[in-house]
């Protein structure tokens, strides 16, 4: 029988044999993969351990915080501030960065994540996950600030999610492709279960919140109507449609099997670019995708090309089987 190859020992490999990844790398990336363990852990409690509903604050974005939301990202903080291998985090959950504190040792990396995506799944036991980011501290930096993170997504080092669904899978790059990880809960470890994955260039799946339709711009409108056209359409194919309101499960699902996600920008707030976060939600997954041989865009340029100015900025997006997303990103330059 094969042996299985646990996490450890492919970012052991990835480090020794490859010198992708520095040590420090390697840590920061076991500590994420053991709070998205212990993450896990609190999501199959469910009901039992106390953590579903909503809990009473609001987020720097205006949204009401759930439990887990709260929860999850303190289980992210308190893993990864004491081991030296980051300067700061920023997170969805925090208006500020989170700067590591002077009692234990800085190191060179920063980190960023959405500590739980799809927080409306939380109490319907539909799956939901944590997205997360690295960035290295620019050189020459003495002290680390907000601008620090402000960095284009094609400046990741490693990148990746970890859905809790039937399964709690966590999907990792550090720019060599995409490989995922099944959580062996007998072993308490995550097992390699897919290397090299690639996303057909061809699908016959979109994914897009459709109750949005009247709010869409016309590019979007175009494309969505020829998909539901169907075979008598201009596609000449039918069309299948997911929305599952967790970006993890959905981009989960694009990698698996193929397919575009959308969540473009519509008029219901006219002056943000879209809905999703460009930083810790569009950035980490552009790469993932990309790295599966996908695209990425906001409809006029590659997501990773974006220069952030703000920690917290949104962004359109369109992304996932690449001869599609290339149709929808043409039609919004009159193509
Ligand atoms: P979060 O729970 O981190 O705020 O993110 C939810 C996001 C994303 O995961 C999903 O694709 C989208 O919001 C769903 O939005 P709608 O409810 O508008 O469909
Ligand atoms: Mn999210
Ligand atoms: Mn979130």
């Amino acid at each position: 029988m094969a042996q299985k190859i646990s996490l450890t020992r492919y970012l052991v490999e990835q480090q020794r044999v490859d010198g992708l990844i520095p040590a420090q790398l390697r840590l920061l990336l076991e500590v994420v993969a053991r709070a998205c363990k212990s993450i896990s852990q609190a999501v199959n409690k469910g009901a039992l351990g106390g953590v579903l509903g909503s809990a009473d604050s609001e987020n720097v974005q205006g949204e009401v915080q759930k439990k887990l939301d709260i929860i999850a990202n303190e289980v992210l903080i308190e893993a990864n501030e004491w081991g030296g291998h980051l300067a700061a985090m920023a997170s969805e959950e925090m208006d500020a960065i989170y700067v590591v504190p002077n009692r234990y040792p800085k190191g060179e990396y920063l980190l960023l994540f959405d500590p739980l995506d799809g927080s409306s799944n939380i109490d319907v036991n539909v799956s939901i996950g944590t997205i997360f980011s690295v960035l290295k501290m620019p050189e020459d930096d003495r002290g680390v600030d907000e601008g620090d993170f402000l960095q284009a997504g094609s400046r990741q080092v490693a990148a990746g999610y970890c859905v809790y669904g039937p399964q709690t899978t966590l999907v990792l790059t550090v720019g060599d492709g995409v490989a995922m990880f099944t959580l062996d809960r007998e072993q308490g470890s995550f097992v390699l279960t897919e290397e090299n994955v690639r996303i057909p260039e061809d699908t016959r799946e979109f994914a897009i919140n459709m109750s949005n339709m009247r709010h869409w711009d016309a590019p979007v409108k175009r494309y969505v109507a020829e998909c539901l056209e169907g075979v008598e359409g201009p596609r000449g194919k039918d069309f299948n449609m997911r929305w599952i309101a967790s970006m993890v499960a959905d981009v989960h699902r694009i990698l698996t099997r193929g397919g575009i996600f959308m969540y473009p920008w519509d008029k219901r707030e006219p002056n943000k670019p879209g809905k999703l976060r460009l930083m810790y939600e569009a950035n980490p997954m552009a790469w993932l995708v990309e790295q599966a041989g996908g695209a990425a865009t906001n409809g006029k340029q590659r997501i990773l090309d974006i220069q952030p100015s703000k920690l917290h900025e949104r962004v359109s997006v369109i992304l996932g089987s690449k001869n599609e997303v290339e149709r929808v990103t043409s039609y919004h330059s009159g193509i």
